[in-house]
C-alpha cells in the first residue's frame, strides 16, 4: 500500500504564511562541531539557502527574507568578512540565472554605501534582471541593520516633508512604513531563527510588530524543507489576534 503523504503541502486547505523571514544562525557552531573551519560552515550555509529558496517556492510562500550580512558582521575578522563577501559574489554569479529561470524576484534591503563597488553592481544586477518576475520574492538583507533602516526611513521622510510632499502633522506609523527599504513588501508573518538563540539581533524591528517567532535548535547548514515545514506547522498552531479579541489563525 502506498504510504500516506504527511508533508505539509499535502494537507487539505494548506495555505502557507505569505512572508517568512529567516535569521540564518549557527554556521560557525556547525563547523566547530565537526572540526572544520568557519568558512566551511558558511559554504554549507549557502547550500541550505538554495534548498530553502526551492522549498519556499514549492510551498507557495510569496516572500522570503534572509538575513545574510548584518551591519554588526563588519566587526568579525577581516578574513571572515572577505569570505562572506566572496560567498555573496559566488551566489549571485552561480545562482542568479537559475533564480531568474524559476521566476524568482530578488530584492535587496540594507545600506548600499560602504560596500565595494563590484558588490553594489552585482546586487543591482540581481534586482534589475529579476524585476518583472512574479514568483517568490527573495529579499536579501545585506549590510542590514533594522535601527539603521529606520534611521534611513526618517531621513527620507524628512526630505519628503522638506519638499512639501508630506505634511508633518499627518505622520503616523503607516507613513513611516512607506519610507522603509522595501515599503511594498507585507510584514513577515513568521520569523524563524536557527541555532537556538531567541533574539532578533537588529533584524526587521519595525516590520516584526505582529510576527510569530519560531526558534529551531538546529544550525543553519542543516536547515531544509522539513525544518521549514516544522516552523510553519508551529506557526499554524498559534493564534494571531493583532491586538484585538478575535483570533486569526496562522493563514
Ligand atoms: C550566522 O552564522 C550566519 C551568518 C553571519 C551569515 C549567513 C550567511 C550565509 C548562510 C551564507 C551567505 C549567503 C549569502 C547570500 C551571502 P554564524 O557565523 O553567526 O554562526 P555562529 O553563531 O555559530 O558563529
Amino acid at each position: 500500500m502506498a504510504e500516506a503523504d504527511t508533508t505539509l503541502s499535502a494537507q487539505p486547505m494548506f495555505e502557507p504564511p505569505r512572508h517568512v523571514a529567516i535569521i540564518m544562525d549557527g554556521n560557525g557552531r556547525w563547523a566547530a562541531a565537526r572540526g572544520l573551519p568557519r568558512a566551511e560552515g558558511h559554504r554549507r550555509g549557502v547550500e541550505a539557502l538554495r534548498r530553502t529558496v526551492r522549498a519556499a517556492g514549492e510551498l507557495g510562500i510569496q516572500y522570503l527574507t534572509i538575513f545574510s550580512f548584518s551591519t554588526e558582521n563588519w566587526s568579525r575578522p577581516a578574513s571572515e568578512v572577505g569570505e562572506l563577501m566572496a560567498l555573496l559574489r559566488r551566489f549571485v554569479r552561480n545562482d542568479l540565472a537559475e533564480l531568474h529561470a524559476n521566476n524568482v524576484r530578488v530584492r535587496i534591503i540594507g545600506e548600499r554605501e560602504g560596500l565595494s563597488s563590484d558588490i553594489g553592481r552585482l546586487l543591482e544586477e540581481a534586482e534589475g534582471l529579476t524585476r518583472v518576475n512574479t514568483g517568490l520574492t527573495l529579499i536579501v538583507a545585506f549590510n542590514y541593520g533594522a535601527r539603521q533602516e529606520i534611521a534611513r526611513a526618517i531621513k527620507r521622510l524628512n526630505d519628503a516633508v522638506t519638499k512639501g510632499e508630506v505634511d508633518a502633522t499627518t505622520i503616523d506609523a503607516d507613513t513611516v512604513s512607506r519610507f522603509l527599504d522595501a515599503p511594498d513588501v507585507p510584514d513577515p508573518d513568521l520569523i524563524v531563527r536557527t541555532s537556538g538563540e531567541q533574539r532578533l539581533s537588529n533584524f526587521l524591528l519595525w516590520q516584526s510588530a505582529y510576527s510569530e517567532f519560531v526558534f529551531l535548535p538546529i544550525h543553519w547548514p542543516d536547515f531544509d524543507r522539513a525544518a521549514l515545514e516544522t516552523a510553519i506547522l508551529e506557526y499554524r498552531r498559534r493564534e494571531r489576534r493583532f491586538g484585538g479579541l478575535v483570533a486569526q489563525t496562522g493563514s
